[in-house]
């Protein structure tokens, strides 16, 4: 192995830490603490998992949490009226809606009624603008989570060919947009690129977040390349694995990121990064 491993497990309780330091200090100026509610709709199991660990970190962070499930059959009014009581209730900073919702709810009228200031996901149009204009606000968790670890790991990406595998709103866009705003040279590759080996061979960094599993081989890696697996694949067997074949590229990868215990974390933390910049923009910090 050559690569050195981008610990974004450790680098996400760090900064869970840090969070929680800071909303234990909240309490014992007898303020309010920071609040996340997070919607699901649906028995999606990959997603129940996700919302389960998105709570359990929220709450130990010191913050208020609070689930709203809803179930498979509920409408687009009703999911919408929910965010419209989030949306009303003071004691809430953040709103997330986990995706993805049932096929016959329109995600994105229920992400675009999220109030812009309490949008943790950094989904709303105004909030994905922000940063396409350099001026984030509330960032998109898991490229923020990237761009953390990044820098932890003492990595400046400026002037480096960047290629970013899926042009996802969740995570190939703003990936793009926060490589972009740092000075990296940036190309997405989607589905539709003509020569997505050829655009790999050529890349100083990689972000790959396509869910196909161990697509990216190592013999494609330029050697010394930064690897960033953001993929989340369970195999038959029960395994999970990221995007990128991680036995082969850690031989010639500079940096990799592991799967699981890499960008997964960094997302939960960023949520709650997220959470608490909500509050404090919202407490007028
Ligand atoms: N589903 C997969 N990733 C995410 C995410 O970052 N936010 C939400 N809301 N749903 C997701």
């Amino acid at each position: 192995m050559t690569a050195r491993l981008m610990d974004g497990k450790a680098i996400a309780l760090a900064l869970r830490e840090e969070i929680k330091a800071k909303v234990d200090g909240l309490k014992a100026a007898g303020k309010r603490v920071p609040g996340l509610a997070v919607v699901i709709v649906g028995q999606d199991p990959a997603s129940q998992i996700y919302v389960r660990n998105k709570h359990l970190a929220t709450e130990a962070a010191g913050m208020k949490s609070m689930m709203r499930v809803l179930p498979e059959t509920a409408t687009q009014q009703e999911v919408l009226a929910v965010v419209a009581e989030l949306n009303a209730d003071a004691t809430v900073d953040g709103i997330l809606v986990q995706l993805p919702v049932p096929k016959h709810i329109d995600s994105k009228s229920v992400i675009d009624a999220i109030a812009v200031e309490k949008d943790v996901d950094g989904f709303n149009p105004e909030n994905i603008g922000l940063l396409a204009q350099r001026t984030p606000r509330l960032r998109p968790c898991t490229p923020y989570g990237c761009m953390k670890m990044l820098e932890h790991s003492g990595i400046d990406v400026k002037g480096l060919d960047a290629v970013v595998l899926g042009q996802s709103n969740i995570v190939g866009r703003p990936a793009a947009l926060e490589l972009l705003m740092k000075g990296a040279t940036v190309t997405i590759c989607h589905s539709q690129t003509k020569d997505l080996v050829g655009h790999i061979r050529r890349a100083d960094l990689i972000v790959a977040g396509i869910g196909k599993p161990e697509f990216v081989k190592g013999e494609w890696i330029k050697p010394g390349a930064i690897v960033i697996d953001v993929g989340i694949n369970r195999l038959p067997s029960g395994k999970v694995v990221g995007d990128v074949d991680f036995e082969t590229a850690k031989e010639v990868a500079s940096w990799i990121t592991p799967v699981p215990g890499g960008v997964g974390p960094m997302t939960i933390a960023m949520l709650i990064q997220n959470t608490l910049e909500a509050y404090e923009h919202r407490e007028g910090k």
